[in-house]
């Protein structure tokens, strides 16, 4: 068990990539908070956690919320006594031309994927700090380093991220907190199937051009990466042992990108 003790909060954790990640790091041996807006999400991952033996707690946060990212993960670290690790994945996807961006909808990605990381980290580090130990792991993405038409709002956010992250292993370092970014390919989660009509619309063409061409054109096989990859990534990352590895990211995305 690589995570045996460890206390960590999962935002998004109600579903997809979030969810794999806490069932890894519950499996290894973590204690692990489930935050997610959608609380009934939430619940049900808790539960499937502490049916399988492991330690769980759901907390309903909306991670835009800065009270409520407080409250949330000041209620995990007391009731767990400690706080090791945080996954900031909480995310969604708005996808339109720039011309019909609708503004209200660009600010709710940015929101939520960078203020949501920023007031995550801000929560966390005030467990971690004092104890001088930590790691905060970002879910970035391949559109961490690529753009991709339509996508102006999660691209930029997605970039932003990594400014975040490279800032947290300076200032973190002499608290010993490490901070890293995963950044995914294409993922078959609810949010990836969403996508997958919107830009066959947007683009003109068919579905299955849309996972083979736009998706899967870039990598070097034509697979989607999988929740178990990004888990085990995410698994490595909180276990590492030392500050050699902070101010990274990490791509996983069989070969579409390569940085
Ligand atoms: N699926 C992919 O291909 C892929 C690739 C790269 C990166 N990512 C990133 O992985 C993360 C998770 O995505 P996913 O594919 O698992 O999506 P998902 O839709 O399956 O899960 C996202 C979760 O975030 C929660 N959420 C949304 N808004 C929230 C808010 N304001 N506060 C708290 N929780 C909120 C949702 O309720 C949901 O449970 C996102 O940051 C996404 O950008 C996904």
């Amino acid at each position: 068990m690589q995570l045996q003790g460890q206390v960590a909060v999962v935002t998004g954790a109600g579903s997809g990539i979030g969810r794999a990640i806490a069932l890894a790091f519950a499996r290894e041996g973590a204690s692990v908070g489930i935050a997610d807006i959608a609380a009934d999400g939430a619940q049900k991952v808790a539960a499937e956690i502490e049916a399988a033996g492991g330690t769980a707690l759901a907390v309903t946060m909306d991670v835009t919320d800065e009270a409520m990212v407080n409250a949330g993960v000041d209620r995990i670290a007391e009731r767990f006594g400690r706080l090791d690790a945080m996954v900031a994945n909480a995310g969604i996807q708005i996808v339109h031309p720039i011309e019909e961006f609708p503004y209200e909808e660009f600010r709710r990605v940015v929101d939520i994927h960078l203020g949501g990381s920023f007031l995550l980290t801000k929560a966390a580090v005030r467990h971690m700090y004092p104890k001088k130990r930590g790691a905060l792991i970002y879910m970035g993405s391949v559109h961490s380093h690529e753009a991709s038409a339509l996508k102006s709002a999660y691209v930029a956010a997605k970039h932003g991220i990594l400014g975040l992250a490279r800032t947290m292993a300076k200032e973190g370092g002499k608290h010993g907190v490490r901070s890293n970014v995963i950044c995914p390919g294409f993922v078959r989660t609810p949010l990836v199937e969403k996508q997958i009509p919107e830009q066959a619309r947007d683009l003109g063409i068919s579905e299955e051009e849309v996972v083979k061409n736009v998706m899967l054109g870039r990598t070097v096989d034509g697979e989607f990466t999988t929740l178990e990859d990004v888990a085990a990534l995410a698994v490595f990352l909180a276990g590492f042992r030392s500050a050699a590895l902070t101010g990274q990211s990490i791509t996983a995305s069989h070969g579409w990108y390569m940085g």
